[in-house]
């Protein structure tokens, strides 16, 4: 399979790369900024399977523009065909509604929804390529309809609860293209970004658990889902 996991230089992302990077018949593409932890990945990977066919691309998500045809054109490098997209980066500022500045805002919406929703334009050819097709949407907790909700953390749960929607949107859109949608709404993993949203809180999930579920979810899930918002979570937050 062919698998495109944005968001793996560390955290959840990290994990779910390596896990698909162990069978040798799979092509990884691994896209994150921080190129030095990337190549950490490729030797992780390289050290459990030497036939590991993970490929690192160094790319910042923040500008859509950006993304644009240039992040398909690195990841087409490497693979003619996706059947599995997982987008998996994440954002977020932890700060009150009113002192986010507009940059802040756009930042986060970006990273969170527009860059990933134009990834997904761009790669929809080389899905429909594919006998899988499934793009996979990490969204979250603080993004799923009648969810506990948290001060500090309005843009960064709305812009999720976008990603969430985009999903039945194109699960609708695409329904004769073979192509599957669906969103899991993740609820605490300890990772560097629930320190950013709740310094104090010990999650009960570490990040290779929660990546274990998603692996699972990304091979099989299109069997018995279309269009739906999953959430994963044991605990509040
Ligand atoms: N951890 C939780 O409790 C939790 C709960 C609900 C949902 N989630 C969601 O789960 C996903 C993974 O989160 P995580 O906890 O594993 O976060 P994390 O440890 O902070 O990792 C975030 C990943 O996103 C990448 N990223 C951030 N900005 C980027 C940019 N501009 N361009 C390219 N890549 C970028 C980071 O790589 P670089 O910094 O190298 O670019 C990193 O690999 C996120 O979508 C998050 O919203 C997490």
């Amino acid at each position: 399979m062919n698998i495109v996991i944005t968001g793996t230089s560390k955290g959840i992302g990290f994990h779910l790369a390596k896990l698909f990077a162990k069978d040798k018949n799979n092509t990884v593409v691994a896209i994150a900024r921080s190129e030095n932890l990337l190549k950490e990945l490729r030797n992780d990977c390289i050290r459990q399977n030497l036939k590991s066919k993970i490929k690192i691309v160094v790319f910042d998500i923040e500008d859509p523009n950006n993304v644009k045809n240039r992040l398909k054109n690195e990841i087409i490098k490497h693979i003619d065909s996706v059947d599995i997209l997982i987008n998996n980066a994440g954002f977020l500022i932890n700060k009150s509604f009113v002192d986010m500045d507009i940059k802040e805002i756009q930042k986060i919406y970006n990273i969170n929804f527009i860059s990933h929703s134009v990834l997904i334009q761009d790669l929809i050819p080389f899905l429909k390529e594919s006998k899988l097709g499934h793009v996979v949407n990490i969204s979250s907790m603080g993004g799923y309809q009648g969810s506990s909700k948290f001060p500090g953390l309005s843009f960064y749960s709305s812009s999720k609860a976008a990603l969430a929607n985009l999903t039945e949107c194109l699960a609708e859109e695409f329904k004769n293209n073979n192509i599957k949608f669906n969103c899991l709404a993740l609820g605490a993993v300890n990772t560097e970004m629930l320190k950013t949203a709740f310094p104090d809180f010990n999650a009960p999930l570490n990040a290779d658990e929660m990546a274990n579920f998603i692996y699972d979810f990304s091979i099989n899930g299109s069997k018995y889902f279309n269009g739906k918002i999953i959430p994963v979570s044991i605990s509040t937050p």
